[in-house]
């Protein structure tokens, strides 16, 4: 049996092109027991693989150049030597960019797709949910009355983030980078209030102006200047979750910034970076905990569904423009 895969056909040089990935065939060997045969449905997108495409060092391995990417698919069992798994099963896990894949029965779960759809499952109840959850709740650890700012918050981690904070009694300010995502954000997502870092000249003020109370958290996904902007109106024993930087995620050098550290020693406040799983012995705490919010309408969720395997670069480069709102995923 043949199948089709995206490889890592060359490293990028700052922000990666299509002519990094390479579509082709593969022959896959037949299943041995303890393994399944699996069909994809929903592949992942995520910005940490922009890190993976680099031959650096890092808390995820590289992918190797020739060999597939790979990352967080839903899929269907379509045959299985394993007593845990029948065809027809959806499962979640970490794997290769084919259409039909091999996976051992240790390395994926069933999911319940009567609770939320499936794609549910690479977005607020996986990875990203997991991420706002932990990060907010265990390291920013807010309390009701606080001012939350999060950055990237019309992505999939952000918009969690937000109404994590509302759900627990905060004043909720968002940042994003177009004026629908930040409609949304106010009008959709109990967001207290956003700003458009794209059209907004002096974000330091803007924040100030939108923060009367200073900032007691903030959740930051994307560094750079938005951050200097937040960090400099934060309160006395704030908190930052750090969670992503994406604004440097292509940068070819270190750039320089305003140094930080004298206004957090003085004011107290605690910044912690952070990997989601660093939290994996705590991974059942939050599923249940957002299942729980999800079914009971307090926690809301949005994907952009690209349509087509071949649609994968695509659809991870356009993480880098900000082509999604919520969760970006491929669909084939
Ligand atoms: N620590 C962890 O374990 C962990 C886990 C998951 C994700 N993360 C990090 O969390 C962040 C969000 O991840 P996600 O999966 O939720 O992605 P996402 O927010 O759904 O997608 C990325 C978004 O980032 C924004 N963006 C892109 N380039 C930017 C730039 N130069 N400056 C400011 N914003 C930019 C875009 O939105 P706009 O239209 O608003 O620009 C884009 O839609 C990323 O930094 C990611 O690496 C960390």
């Amino acid at each position: 049996m043949t199948t089709t895969q995206i490889i890592l056909a060359s490293r990028p040089k700052g922000l990666p092109t299509l002519e990094n990935f390479k579509m082709e065939d593969v022959a896959l060997p037949s299943i041995r027991d303890g393994e399944v045969l699996l069909e994809g449905m929903y592949y992942s997108v995520d910005p940490y693989m922009r890190g993976r495409m680099n031959d650096a060092k890092s808390y995820a391995p590289p992918f190797e150049t020739g060999k597939p990417l790979s990352g967080g698919v839903v899929a269907k069992v379509i045959e299985s030597k394993s007593t845990n798994f029948k065809s027809g099963d959806i499962i979640t896990g970490n794997l290769p960019w084919q259409k039909k894949m091999i996976a051992s029965e240790k390395d994926i779960r069933k999911i319940d797709t009567t609770i939320a759809p499936a794609s549910y499952y690479l977005g607020i109840l996986g990875m990203t949910g997991l991420t706002a959850y932990f990060g907010l709740m265990h390291i920013g650890k807010p309390k009701a009355g606080e001012t939350v700012v999060v950055s990237g918050a019309a992505g999939a981690v952000g918009m969690v983030v937000g109404q994590i904070a509302a759900i627990q009694n905060c004043y909720v300010v968002g940042i994003a980078g177009t004026d629908e995502k930040i409609k949304l954000l106010k009008d959709e997502f109990g967001f207290d209030d956003a700003i458009n870092y794209k059209t907004t000249p002096d974000m330091k003020k803007a924040i100030a102006a939108a923060c009367p109370k200073g900032v007691d958290i903030y959740f930051d996904n994307v560094g750079g200047s938005i951050s200097d902007a937040v960090i400099s109106n934060i309160n006395f024993h704030a908190r930052i979750p750090l969670c992503g930087q994406i604004s440097l995620y292509n940068s070819t050098e270190i750039p320089m910034g305003p140094r930080l550290q004298p206004m957090l020693l003085t004011r107290s406040v605690l910044m912690q970076g952070f990997i989601v799983s660093n939290f994996q012995s705590e991974f059942p705490e939050g599923h249940k905990q957002l299942a729980t919010w999800v079914k009971e309408c307090r926690l809301k969720f949005t994907e952009t569904i690209e349509h087509g395997f071949e649609k994968l670069p695509q659809a991870l480069l356009g993480l880098f423009k900000g082509d999604n709102t919520g969760k970006m995923i491929v669909e084939v």
